[in-house]
């Protein structure tokens, strides 16, 4: 199949250009001035913006949690993702106590194999690390292309990691050129917190967040970044959500320390105001770290705008409000953690960021893809429109509006964290490795479509992608 997209403006993270890309099979053959290829299809792009397929690198695609499972599986949730210009997401897998590593990934691969809409690629959740398991950490990141890894500092009994554990993974992702994935909060004292409360007869929705205080997450980040120094290796910080932690991650850019990290959606619109909603609403917004002081949402534009966070992604964990949230009516400790969001992403941060005067329009690219390609071992074949590039493709009226609803939506999940929010900023059509999947806000695409990415190691002391076969050669001579 050969593309031609016309007279788009062509943004990535550092270009801002009118051209045509001609697009033959999966990849950007050409880009230029008034192409005359012929193709088998022409997308007249004018008036639009073209830019790379969005990368949400922190999703969780049928995810079993607090006793349920994550309402969208690979099937509904990519669907959902490419409606809104995401055409690669990076899901974690989950090692149980005691399982095995390639176990978990196996099971992974079932879940999503076959069912996707657009690429996708795997952190390892690691919850069991003695010494023995090293080597099969070490396959996972030189033999399966997972090459990263998120631990847990919360969750205690259930997916928190001592610090040795911690200390061990990043001694061997320090090693490997892989990456630390850290869930920074003080889940040990965060766990007094809620005893506390909950013997004072403290249960509804809002104590989720009033048992979780800024202090523990940049504790965690603190430790984080402590760490990761000693083992010598990167780390990054996955939804952060308050100035207090943002502060530590700056304190250690500021020395030069590799330290990275993403904010979400929610931390930068939502706040903790929507915890008193009534009828139990509030619940639709647990989620871990909660919803936050509105104060805290200047300072992450802030760490955004400057580079002390590289990444916006979603942390897309829905929980129906029906029967899942309400696992929890009695008790905010058993209501399911997360939100939806990986179809709204792309228009939230557009509308928030770009028309509304924070980011610029190549910050956006940055942040919504490119970043993500360049840290997860991606780059350059995606997160960018390049030649040799796969042809993830999003043409986005930057004009058009949309009010965002759980009506119109096609996450499978009954509520939007963002119901009613008007948006400037709409995905018009989608290519995925050269295929239109989305047509003019009309699902083309067909489930399977979507291929599984290895990744690369990647050296963020320099911040070049190591490609994995380049490594190997390297070993070979
Ligand atoms: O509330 C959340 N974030 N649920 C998903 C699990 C996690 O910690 O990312
Ligand atoms: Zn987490
Ligand atoms: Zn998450």
């Amino acid at each position: 199949m050969k593309t031609l997209i016309k007279n788009g403006r062509i943004i990535t993270a550092v270009d801002d250009y009118h051209a045509d890309i001609f697009i033959d099979g999966e990849t950007i053959e050409t880009i230029g001035k008034n192409l005359t290829m012929e193709a088998d299809k022409v997308i007249d792009a004018r008036g639009k913006l073209v830019i790379p397929g969005g990368i949400d690198a922190h999703t969780h695609m049928d995810m079993p949690f607090g006793g349920t499972t994550s309402a969208d599986d690979f099937k509904t949730g990519t669907l959902a993702a490419a409606h809104g210009g995401t055409t690669t997401i990076i899901d974690f897998a989950i090692q149980t106590k005691g399982q095995s590593i390639m176990e978990a990934l196996d099971i992974w691969h079932k879940k999503a194999d076959g069912k996707t809409a657009i690429d996708y690629s795997f952190h390892m959740i690691v919850t069991d690390l003695p010494k023995t398991r090293i080597p099969e950490l070490r396959k996972l990141i030189n033999n399966e292309g997972v090459t990263s890894f998120k631990l847990f500092m919360a969750y205690p009994g259930v997916l928190l990691v001592d610090d040795a554990t911690i200390y061990r993974a990043m001694s061997l992702a320090g090693e490997e050129g892989a990456l630390v994935c850290m869930h920074a909060e003080n889940g040990v004292v965060i766990n007094e917190i809620i005893e506390r409360a909950l013997e004072k007869g403290h249960t509804a929705p809002k104590f989720h967040a009033l048992t979780r205080p800024t202090k523990a997450e940049a504790e965690g980040v603190n430790r984080a970044i402590a760490l990761a120094e000693m083992a010598e290796s990167p780390v990054y910080i996955v939804h952060l959500s308050s100035h207090d932690a943002l502060k530590k991650v700056q304190e250690a850019r500021d020395y030069g320390i590799p330290a990275f990290a993403e904010t979400c959606p929610q931390y930068l619109f939502l706040d903790y105001s929507y915890y008193e909603k009534e009828n139990f609403e509030g619940s639709k917004y647990v989620m871990t770290p909660p919803l936050r002081d509105k104060c805290n949402q200047k300072e992450l534009w802030t760490g955004l705008r400057m580079n002390d966070l590289q990444v916006i992604s979603t942390d897309h964990c829905p929980f129906c409000f029906k029967e899942q949230k309400e696992l929890g009516r009695d008790d905010f400790t058993k209501i399911p953690n997360g939100g939806p969001g990986v179809e709204n992403r792309m228009s939230l941060v557009f509308n928030g960021g770009v028309k509304e005067g924070r980011i610029s329009l190549n910050r956006f690219v940055e942040l919504t893809s490119t970043n993500a390609a360049k840290i997860f071992g991606l780059f350059p074949r995606k997160g960018t429109i390049a030649v040799g590039s796969d042809a993830d493709i999003v043409i986005f009226d930057p004009d058009k509006k949309m009010t965002i609803s759980a009506k119109t939506h096609h996450m499978r999940v009954d509520y939007s964290c963002y119901e009613g929010f008007d948006v400037t900023g709409v995905t018009e059509t989608v290519l995925s490795r050269g295929k239109i999947i989305i047509d003019k806000g009309k699902y083309v695409g067909k489930e399977g479509h979507g291929s599984f990415l290895r990744r690369s190691k990647v050296d963020l002391s320099t911040g070049s992608p190591v490609s994995l076969q380049k490594q190997e050669a390297l070993a070979r001579n």
